[in-house]
């Protein structure tokens, strides 16, 4: 949101373009906003570069719909190239999973003080990546997102400057790197 309101001109010249938000409810808030409204929720950002017919996209979906067809008829202009689209779902079949994903925070069983539920982004991973590629976390604290791309079925490279987090991933990742790739994250 920084990128877009004070720095959309420099944004603009690196061709990445915002395809989908998130927004992640936590059960619990921060103290961000002490003073005014209490902050719930975090942002999930989804940006692309290249042809939108190019993007891997795999929608996620939860086991309660009814039976409906949704249709996009036209892009909005600020989500970039998106073109049209579809999806239909059944009376308790699946349902693509809503923008708004409801999920406890790690308060009181973190790792890492700003750590992420593997169920919030296991689903995240899956949409934007096709299985076997790789996924990079330049900032990856205790791991959570190497954690939840190995569990999905990727490849993953993490970047943590501070030792003790650094090691806490490692020990996260050697721990789980033989459970089974189809690992499905709780977005209820
Ligand atoms: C928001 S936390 C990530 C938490 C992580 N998603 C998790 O679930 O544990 C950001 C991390 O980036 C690390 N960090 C900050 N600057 C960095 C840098 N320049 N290079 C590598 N890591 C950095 C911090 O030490 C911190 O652990």
């Amino acid at each position: 949101m920084r990128m877009f309101l004070e720095h959309a001109q420099e944004f603009a010249a690196t061709r990445w373009k915002m395809s989908q938000d998130v927004v992640w409810e936590k059960h619990n808030g921060s103290s961000f906003h002490a003073d005014r409204v209490r902050r719930v929720h975090e942002h999930v950002l989804h940006f692309y570069r290249g042809p939108w017919s190019k993007v891997w996209k795999q929608p996620q979906t939860t086991p309660d719909a009814v039976a409906k067809t949704a249709r996009r008829k036209a892009r909005p202009p600020h989500m970039g190239d998106i073109g049209g689209g579809e999806f239909t779902s059944y009376d308790g079949g699946p349902r693509l999973l809503r923008s708004v994903v409801r999920m406890r925070s790690m308060h009181g069983r973190a790792r890492h003080p700003t750590e992420k539920p593997i169920g919030l982004l296991a689903p995240l991973i899956r949409y934007v990546a096709a299985p076997g590629e790789t996924i990079i976390d330049p900032f990856c604290g205790s791991g959570s997102a190497l954690e939840a791309a190995l569990l999905t079925g990727h490849r993953a490279i993490g970047i943590e400057s501070h030792e003790p987090y650094a090691e806490i991933a490692a020990l996260r990742l050697s721990q789980n790197i033989f459970l089974n790739d189809n690992y499905s994250g709780d977005a209820s």
